[in-house]
C-alpha cells in the first residue's frame, strides 16, 4: 500500500496539491479536514456548541461520513447527503478547528482514516497524519506557506464560490486557526522530524505537485535499492551459510574408524616405499590450529605427513587434479585433503582453509606449490599465501623439511623445527605484508636447512649427537660472549 501524508496550516494548498497528485498516480484522495469539517456541520445544524465536548460527543453515534469520487472532485456525504459544498463555508471552518480539539471526536475519525489508509493507496492531508494517523509511512510531506499568501488564496477561492470576505479578516481568521492547530491539547499540527517541508509561498500549484512526486519516486527507488540490496545480501548470506555447511562437511569425517584404518595401512605402506625417521616430533602443535609447512619431493611427502603426524582432523591442501579420480578422491577426503584451484585465487579453498584453522585444525600446505622434481636441498620460491592464512588465523607456523635420502627404500629424515608466529604483522592487512612476511619464513626455512644439515652430516642423524653438539654450541657462545665483555 502507498499512502501519503501531507500536513500544513490551513490555506497552505493541501487540498489541491494532494487531488493534483492522487491523480497524477491514479490513487485514492481523502481530505481529513473535510471529515472534521462535516462532523461541525452537523453539531451546527443540531443548534448545539461546537465548542462544548458534551454537545458533541454524543452526536458522534449518529454521524455516518461517505465519499465518492465524481469526475476531478470528491463528493462527501453525511448521513448519505452530499454535503461538499455547504462544510466549505467560513463559518464552518472555525467550528471544524473547535470540534477538532475534542479527543474523541480525533478518535472517532482517525479510527476511520486509519482504515481507509489500510485497504487502499491513498493521499491523505490534514494536521495529525505524520505524527498520528500514519507514522509508519515513509511519504511523508509539510506543506506550508507565508500566512499572508495563504489568506491571498483563501480569499479568492472564496470569493470565487460568490461568498464576500474581507482580506484582513480571512488572514486573522487563519492566524487565529493556525494558533488553535498547532497548540490544542491533542494531536497538534507539527512538522515530525522526518516530514519533509515544502514552502509554497513562491511556488506554483504544478512545481509544488511535481516537487512532492519527485520525492516520492525517489523514496521509492531508494526503497526498492534497499530492498534489492537487502535480497542480495540475503542470498550472499544463504550462499556463504551452505558453503561454510559444506566447509563444516568437508572437515569433519563422519567417522575417525575409516581415517584410522586409511592412516594404518597408508603409514605400512610408507614404511616400505618411503620410510622416513621424523626428527623433534615434539614440536609438531597437539589439539590445535598450525599452518604446517614443508618442502615437497615426491607425491609421498604428504601420505608420510599424514598419516604419521596430522591426525584425524589435520588438513592438507593438494592440487585439484589429484581429486579427478573418484576412488581417490574419497580417499584423499578420508585423509582430509582439501582440493585447490592452481594458478588463481581459489576462494572456496582459501575459506576451508580458515575454517580448518578456525576449528582448532592444522592445515599442511606445501609453500613451494609444486614439487621440486629437481631434487636439490634449495627449496624453490615460496608462495606468498600461506603468510596470508598464518596472519589471517593468527596460527602459528611449524617449519618442516625432508631429507630425501638417494636410492630407494634409504630411510628420509623429517624434522620438525620450533613453532613461530608472524604476530609483527597481525595489525596490519595480510595482503600489504605478504613479501615482508614471506621473507621471515623463507629465513625461518633456511636456519631449519642448517640445522638439518648439520644433525644428517655432522651427527650422522643421531639426535643424541645432534643435542649434544648444540649444547657445546651454546656452552662456546657463552664463553665467547664473557671473554668479549
Ligand atoms: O484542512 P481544513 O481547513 O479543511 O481543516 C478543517 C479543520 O480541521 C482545521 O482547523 C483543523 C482540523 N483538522 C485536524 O485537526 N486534523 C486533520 N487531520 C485535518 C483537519
Amino acid at each position: 500500500m502507498i499512502n501519503i501524508a501531507i500536513d500544513g496550516p490551513s490555506g497552505a494548498g493541501k487540498s489541491t496539491i494532494s487531488k493534483i497528485i492522487a491523480k497524477k498516480l491514479g490513487i485514492t484522495y481523502l481530505d481529513t479536514g473535510a471529515m472534521y469539517r462535516a462532523v461541525a456541520l452537523y453539531t451546527i445544524n443540531n443548534q448545539k456548541n461546537p465548542s462544548v465536548a458534551d454537545d458533541v460527543i454524543p452526536l458522534l453515534k449518529d454521524i455516518k461520513i461517505s465519499y465518492k469520487k465524481v469526475g476531478e472532485d470528491n463528493i462527501i456525504y453525511l448521513n448519505d447527503k452530499d454535503v461538499s459544498e455547504d462544510i466549505r463555508r467560513h463559518d464552518i471552518s472555525k467550528c471544524a478547528s473547535e470540534v477538532s480539539k475534542i479527543p474523541e471526536v480525533r478518535t472517532f475519525l482517525v479510527n476511520m482514516q486509519r482504515d481507509i489508509a489500510k485497504n487502499s493507496d491513498v493521499v491523505l492531508d490534514g494536521r495529525d497524519i505524520c505524527s498520528h494517523v500514519l507514522p509508519d509511512t515513509k511519504y511523508k510531506f509539510y506543506l506550508t506557506a507565508k500566512a499572508e499568501e495563504r489568506a491571498k488564496r483563501r480569499c479568492s477561492e472564496l470569493l470565487q464560490k460568490g461568498q464576500n470576505v474581507e482580506y484582513n479578516q480571512v488572514l486573522a481568521d487563519i492566524l487565529d486557526r493556525d494558533y488553535n492547530d498547532m497548540n490544542r491539547a491533542v494531536s497538534p499540527l507539527v512538522k515530525t522530524a522526518d516530514s519533509i517541508e515544502i514552502d509554497s509561498t513562491e511556488m506554483t500549484l504544478e512545481e509544488v505537485a511535481n516537487t512532492i512526486i519527485s520525492h516520492i519516486e525517489k523514496i521509492k527507488n531508494s526503497e526498492e535499492n534497499q530492498k534489492n540490496t537487502s535480497q542480495k545480501l540475503k542470498k550472499q548470506a544463504k550462499e556463504l551459510t551452505l558453503d561454510a555447511n559444506k566447509v563444516i562437511k568437508c572437515n569433519t569425517r563422519k567417522t575417525g574408524g575409516f581415517y584410522r584404518l586409511l592412516a594404518g595401512f597408508v603409514r605400512k605402506v610408507m614404511a616400505i616405499l618411503w620410510p622416513t625417521k621424523i626428527y623433534f616430533k615434539d614440536n609438531f602443535p597437539k589439539n590445535t590450529k598450525a599452518v604446517v609447512i614443508c618442502n615437497h619431493y615426491t607425491a609421498l611427502d604428504p601420505c608420510v605427513i599424514i598419516s604419521k603426524l596430522l591426525g584425524k582432523d589435520g588438513k592438507v591442501l593438494m592440487k585439484e587434479e589429484v581429486m579427478k579420480n573418484p576412488v581417490v578422491a574419497k580417499v584423499a577426503t578420508e585423509l582430509g585433503c582439501i582440493p585447490v584451484k592452481r594458478g588463481e585465487a581459489d576462494l572456496n579453498a582459501i575459506k576451508k582453509i580458515l575454517g580448518a584453522l578456525a576449528k582448532n585444525q592444522p592445515v599442511l600446505i606445501f609453500p613451494e606449490g609444486t614439487r621440486n622434481r629437481s631434487g636439490s636441498k634449495e627449496m624453490l620460491p615460496l608462495k606468498q599465501g600461506v603468510s596470508t592464512f598464518a596472519i589471517r588465523a593468527k596460527a602459528p607456523i611449524v617449519p618442516m623439511l625432508y631429507y630425501k635420502k638417494t636410492g630407494p627404500f634409504r630411510r628420509n629424515v623429517l624434522v620438525i623445527g620450533t613453532p613461530f608466529y608472524l604476530d609483527e604483522f597481525y595489525d596490519q592487512k595480510p595482503n600489504l605484508v605478504k613479501e615482508e612476511a614471506t621473507l621471515l619464513i623463507e629465513q625461518k626455512m633456511s636456519e631449519l636447512r642448517t640445522e638439518v644439515d648439520i644433525l644428517v652430516e655432522k651427527c650422522k642423524g643421531s639426535k643424541k649427537k645432534y643435542l649434544k653438539y648444540k649444547r657445546e654450541q651454546s656452552k662456546e657462545f657463552a664463553l665467547n660472549e664473557c671473554s668479549r665483555s
